[in-house]
């Protein structure tokens, strides 16, 4: 079988790690999780580089992004190497006079690379472990913009990093999951029982399961119309297999039903930027409407939706409408790590909502 390349191990407390380990890291994990060229903290690096005059540094965040094992098996978009380079390289003439020809040889490779439609970021997880995602190059395409990854879906992933009782042995359900990020996430650090990814797109769909199995993970349902039964009954044999039982569902927040929505049982239901259209809210609010408002355990559903405030209308009508529904929301705290690079200057929060 095929080798996975892994990130290598991070230290547990990575603030204790030297000033250039932590310099080099934060370069790996903005650099695998396509993060803006900008916003990669190149003043850090300017300034280490004019105090030492050394190129070793410089080789260091060579082998830790564009050489990195998962960035060749796994690369970002061609575009994106090329200006990370040139980037790079203009950092290194400024600042030392030692001649560095892997930077070269690595501009001339992506140079010679052609473009492609999709490209692949890879997010570091605490434990070392990775998630890589297959997406679009493209904000949207398809006329949907579920194929790509959404910040408020990288804070949902960052949030159950940190709270991962609140999915442990418990039946999720996402709502418009997109290609999978958040979901992905939670099955492979907070260990819950069942796991149901769903979308109305059919694009979004396919690319969401090859990016289940990329991640390792077993797609139990794949598909799943809510109409049929047909994967449930292999939930039994599915737990032998350590992992939660993954289904992927077609879920449409226009026709979905209660009958449907009781099936899937779930004990906490989540769901990344999906409060971005006007139009969109009612039929998302009436899906809210329609969920159990306990488990079958007796205990409230909870419900986690993460957003990205960018027009404040369209937030707050949001917030209306769940008022007008009488549903009450409380605000969570703000997340204080960074672990998985959501842009930190974007207004994203997450709501409890109380059925
Ligand atoms: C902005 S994307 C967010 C994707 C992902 N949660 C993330 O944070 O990266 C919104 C998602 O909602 C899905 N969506 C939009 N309208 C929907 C509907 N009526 N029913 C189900 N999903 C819908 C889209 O297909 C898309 O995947």
């Amino acid at each position: 079988m095929e080798e996975e390349p892994m990130a290598e191990k991070q230290p547990v407390e990575e603030e204790e790690a030297p000033a250039e380990e932590r310099l080099e890291l934060a370069f790996q994990r903005g650099f695998l999780a396509g993060r803006r060229v900008a916003q990669l903290p190149w003043e850090d690096l300017e300034q280490t580089l004019s105090n030492t005059k050394d190129s070793s540094l410089l080789l260091a965040v060579l082998q830790k992004t564009v050489l990195h094992p998962l960035c060749l098996k796994y690369p970002p978009s061609v575009k994106y190497r090329r200006h990370f380079l040139s980037e790079l390289i203009r950092k290194h003439e400024c600042t030392t006079d030692e001649p560095l020809d892997e930077l070269y040889e690595a501009l001339g490779d992506v140079l010679n690379a052609a473009a492609s439609t999709h490209c692949y970021k890879s997010y570091i997880l605490p434990s070392g472990d990775a998630v890589t995602i297959r997406e679009n190059v493209a904000i949207i395409s398809q006329g949907t913009t579920g194929l790509v990854t959404w910040d408020a879906g990288l804070y949902l992933a960052e949030w159950a990093l940190e709270h991962p009782f609140v999915f442990t042995n418990r039946r999720i359900l996402e709502l418009g999951s997109g290609i999978g990020l958040t979901g992905i996430t939670v099955c492979k650090t907070c260990r819950p029982r069942a796991y149901t990814f769903s979308d109305h797109h059919q694009c979004v769909l396919e690319e969401l399961s090859e990016n289940i199995r990329l991640n390792g993970l077993f797609v139990q349902c794949e598909h799943y119309s809510l109409a049929g039964e047909k994967c449930r009954d292999r939930e039994a044999e599915l737990a032998k297999l350590q992992g939660p039982s993954i289904t992927v569902a077609e879920l449409d927040w226009n026709s979905v039903t209660e009958e449907e929505l009781a099936k899937f049982q779930a004990d906490v239901i989540i769901a990344a930027d999906v409060v971005y259209d006007p139009d969109l809210t009612r039929s998302l609010v009436a899906v809210l409407q329609k969920l159990p408002a306990c488990t079958n355990d007796g205990n409230p559903t909870e419900i986690y939706i993460a957003s990205t405030s960018r027009n404040p209308d369209t937030y707050s009508h949001f917030q209306r409408v769940l008022e007008q529904v009488g549903i009450r929301w409380e605000d969570l705290p703000e997340l204080r790590k960074n672990f998985l690079p959501y842009d930190q200057n974007a207004k994203i929060s997450i709501l409890k909502l109380l059925l």
